[in-house]
């Protein structure tokens, strides 16, 4: 979700208001998911870099995120949506912290959409503490190194359970990753929109997910094999 700042600086508004017009943006794309029938959806919120930002943009962000999941969670009960949050959130404050797990606990039953929120949120982050906790394994002897394989990897993932992303839509112009899914996205299709968040409403995301859809996918075969494997 990128280009909240420009959006409003382009209207003469402080950064902070393009946050505020962006939280529009998440509900109407997390509606159009349900409407869709998509069954993920991850929203880059938060990244391990974004605290180097001037600390009352910081708290801004950190308060509208409060403050919406307390607002949304009537809506996400409402469309059966389950909320995780992924990230390392030890760096939140102990009140975020207890929200987050309230709200995931609170929606943990619903199916039509998982909804996963990263937030303190870093690709790199995800592998390394992934890394990590093999290691860990292995020093207890409760792990073989030859049994790390990419399986065991994936698995100790943030998403563990989700599919990999079919498809990547950033916003805002910039054709980069930032360090988002890096492990996840490995063959994900990539989408890139010169909208600004606050810009980007239901038929935009209904326009990338129509690009999405003429694509074909082919994990390394030919478009034969493809093909051919369709007809079957
Ligand atoms: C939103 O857009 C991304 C968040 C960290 C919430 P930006 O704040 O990056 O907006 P630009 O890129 O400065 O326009
Ligand atoms: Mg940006």
């Amino acid at each position: 979700m990128d280009g909240n700042g420009r959006w409003a600086r382009q209207r003469g508004l402080p950064r902070t208001q393009g946050h505020r017009a962006g939280a529009r943006s998440v509900r109407a794309v997390v509606e159009q998911s349900v409407r869709c029938g998509i069954e993920v959806l991850t929203l880059f919120a938060f990244s391990s870099e974004n605290w180097r930002r001037p600390q009352t943009e910081v708290s801004l962000l950190m308060e509208l995120f409060l403050n919406t999941l307390r607002v949304e969670i009537n809506r996400l009960m409402e469309h059966d949506v389950r909320l995780r949050i992924i990230g390392d959130l030890s760096a939140f404050s102990e009140k975020l912290q207890r929200q987050v797990r309230e709200a995931e606990r609170v929606t943990r039953n619903n199916s039509t959409l998982i909804l996963q929120i990263a937030a303190n949120y870093g690709g790199r982050w995800d592998i390394t503490q992934a890394v990590r906790a093999l290691a860990l394994e292995v020093a207890e002897q409760r792990l073989l190194p030859e049994q790390i394989d990419e399986q065991a990897i994936a698995a100790r993932l943030s998403c563990a359970d989700a599919p990999d992303p079919d498809l990547f839509i950033r916003t805002g112009g910039e054709k980069r990753i930032s360090n988002f899914l890096l492990w996840q996205c490995a063959y994900t299709e990539l989408y890139f929109s010169d909208l600004m968040w606050p810009e980007f409403d239901g038929d935009a995301y209904l326009a990338a997910l129509n690009d999405f859809s003429r694509r074909q996918r082919r994990f390394g075969l030919t478009g034969e094999q493809v093909n051919a494997l369709a007809e079957a």
